[in-house]
């Protein structure tokens, strides 16, 4: 079984402020998105990643891949065992997948969707998501329980005014859910021609064909690069690690 990983990294990072878009800004010297894609060149199993690039930004992503490929590497489109291929994103995160999985080659039946923005992934989670959708899940998920407890609300109109609650979920039976997601690519594919609705993660698309989505278990250092704190607690991780 052939696995690809597609990594949408079109976003411009607005909840992060100002500046180049999220997925090239630097973490300790190096673009997040470098740090993510060798998150998953990592993997034995992955054979092909392609990066989903800001939509004017393609041949600049596409520069930056080769200029971070190891010494000895072929020159252009490959870090050793794993190719790379870069195409122009959309203007949701969805359309950006879609973008993707359109330019996966024949030969691959494995697909994880893994956001730029979680760029320090350990590579032991890679692995068990994979593992799970080669034992037959047709989507798999990493991810961990809540420290906070969830309240649903009722939102108001007016930002900052006291919101209504609704409902307070059993926090034990919840789960914050990261990436790299796992599918059957076949079945990936399905999900992104049939569902219309906007969702924030790839396999609630699937639950909505019907299809039986898993749980494995996350890690901490999955966490989305989303605010200006994030990047502190991303620089610390890596200085941690010595990157
Ligand atoms: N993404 C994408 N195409 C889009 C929007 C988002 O490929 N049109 C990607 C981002 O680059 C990121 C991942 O989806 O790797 C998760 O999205 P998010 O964390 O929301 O990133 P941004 O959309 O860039 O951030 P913001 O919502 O704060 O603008
Ligand atoms: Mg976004």
């Amino acid at each position: 079984a052939r696995t690809a990983v597609v990594i949408p990294a079109a976003g411009r990072g607005v909840r992060l402020g100002p500046g180049a878009p999220k997925a090239l800004r630097a973490l300790n010297g190096t673009p997040m998105l470098i740090h993510a894609v060798r998150a998953m060149a990592a993997s034995r199993a992955v054979s092909l990643v392609v990066v989903v690039a800001p939509p004017d930004g393609a041949a600049e992503v596409k520069a930056l891949l080769d200029t971070h490929a190891l010494p000895g590497d072929n020159p252009s489109g490959s870090w050793g065992k794993t190719d790379f291929l870069v195409v122009p994103g959309g203007d949701s995160r969805q359309e950006s997948v879609k973008y993707g999985l359109d330019a996966l080659p024949p030969g691959i039946d494995i697909v994880l969707v893994h956001d730029a923005a979680r760029p320090l992934v350990p590579v032991d989670t890679v692995d068990a998501v994979i593992e799970a959708v080669r034992d037959g899940a047709p989507a798999v998920v990493p991810a961990l329980p809540l420290a906070d407890t969830v309240k649903e609300v009722e939102p108001t109109a007016v930002p900052g005014s006291p919101e209504p609650v609704v409902a307070t979920p059993v926090r034990a039976r919840l789960r914050a859910v990261q990436t790299p997601q796992g599918f059957d690519r076949d079945t990936l594919v399905r999900a992104h021609e049939t569902v219309t609705d906007d969702v924030t993660d790839d396999a609630s698309m699937v639950e909505q064909l019907g299809l039986q989505v898993v749980v494995v278990p996350g890690h901490e250092e999955a966490f989305k690069v989303t605010r200006p704190l994030d990047l502190v607690l991303a620089e610390a991780v890596l200085a941690r690690r010595r990157l």
